[in-house]
């Protein structure tokens, strides 16, 4: 028996990869690149993809507004049927493959009208707890390395994907009920967090009330506390001084710093993300504001609360 796999439960167990188009791909390569992913370019836009990893998380595309455009997550292959049969039956109708899109998968709308596929695909989000510890002081040697030395970070996977919406609840039930993603956390009808069904990360979907639909931050898995200080630190010094941390978040208890992307949305540099294997039963609380957010960092700019994406979804 895979216990990496619930028998008893429907629903995807990965996020797949993304579409998003963007107003300027020398701008997204030099982003992403100092970011720390591998940025390659095909099919006439860029592929992102982690160092070492021939997995494509994210496809980007030029055009005159940033726009998540798409987001297709992975479910087992004896699923697939199974899935298509859920979703008509929960009144979703599916959608014929979009132009230029593969074949294959079931393609839906949320009810935000984001386009999302699900088809038969790897498992990219782990299944035990991926995290290393910093060395500690404990022989009587320096535990740092010089910060000549310090490693370039390279972030190892997309841990999460954080939309926006002016409906929390009607996301957070479609999600949930259509789609499989089970409830970890959400804070009234601010903010909700939705794990896999198989085991995954605290958080795969996150869901932040706003204007309107889109993309608020990409989330990068780091295995350390140092790595994330040095990709803020990387990301400074190239000229991408906005953002927000280094902290420490409450709900996931992920250490974070988020890079402002060039159009106004983030990208999270995340360690240690609490994780929930497939064989718990993880209770899904409502937590009051206060004990939602993050547990120590800087003040919160105001840009992490601004909406990215006004005008792309008229
Ligand atoms: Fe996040």
């Amino acid at each position: 028996m895979n216990e990496h796999r619930r028998r008893d439960r429907l629903g995807i167990h990965s996020i797949g990869e993304f579409l998003m188009t963007v107003p300027s791909l020398d701008d997204a390569r030099r982003f992403y690149g100092t970011f720390g992913l591998d940025v390659s370019d095909e099919h006439g836009g860029l592929a992102l993809r982690t160092h070492g990893n021939d997995h494509v998380w994210g496809r980007l595309r030029a055009g005159p507004h940033k726009k998540f455009e798409q987001l297709t997550f992975h479910c087992f292959e004896d699923e697939l049927d199974a899935m298509r049969r859920h979703i008509e039956a929960q009144g979703v109708a599916l959608l014929p493959t979009p132009e230029g899109a593969p074949a294959g998968g079931l393609w839906l709308r949320s009810p935000d009208g984001m386009l999302l596929q699900v088809r038969a695909g790897a498992k990219t989000a782990p299944d035990a707890v991926t995290h290393q510890s910093s060395p500690l002081p404990l022989d009587g040697t320096r535990c740092a390395p010089y910060r000549r030395h310090a490693s370039l970070v390279q972030p190892q996977r997309l841990s999460h994907i954080a939309l926006t919406t002016s409906s929390v609840p009607a996301q957070m039930d479609f999600y949930t009920r259509v789609l499989g993603l089970r409830l970890s956390d959400h804070s009234g009808e601010g903010v909700a967090f939705l794990h896999g069904a198989h085991g995954s990360d605290h958080h795969l979907v996150a869901l932040a009330a706003s204007a309107g639909p889109g993309l608020h931050h990409l989330s990068w898995d780091v295995p350390t506390i140092d790595q994330v200080g040095l990709g803020a630190i990387t990301m400074q010094a190239a000229g991408y001084t906005d953002g927000w941390g280094v902290g420490r978040h409450v709900l996931g208890s992920n250490y974070f710093y988020y890079a402002q992307d060039p159009w106004g949305s983030f990208c999270e540099y995340s360690a240690t993300i609490d994780y929930i294997p497939a064989a718990v039963d993880w209770q899904g609380l409502d937590h009051p504001p206060e004990d939602s957010f993050y547990l120590w960092g800087p003040d919160v700019p105001p840009a992490m609360f601004a909406y990215s994406e006004a005008g792309a979804w008229a």
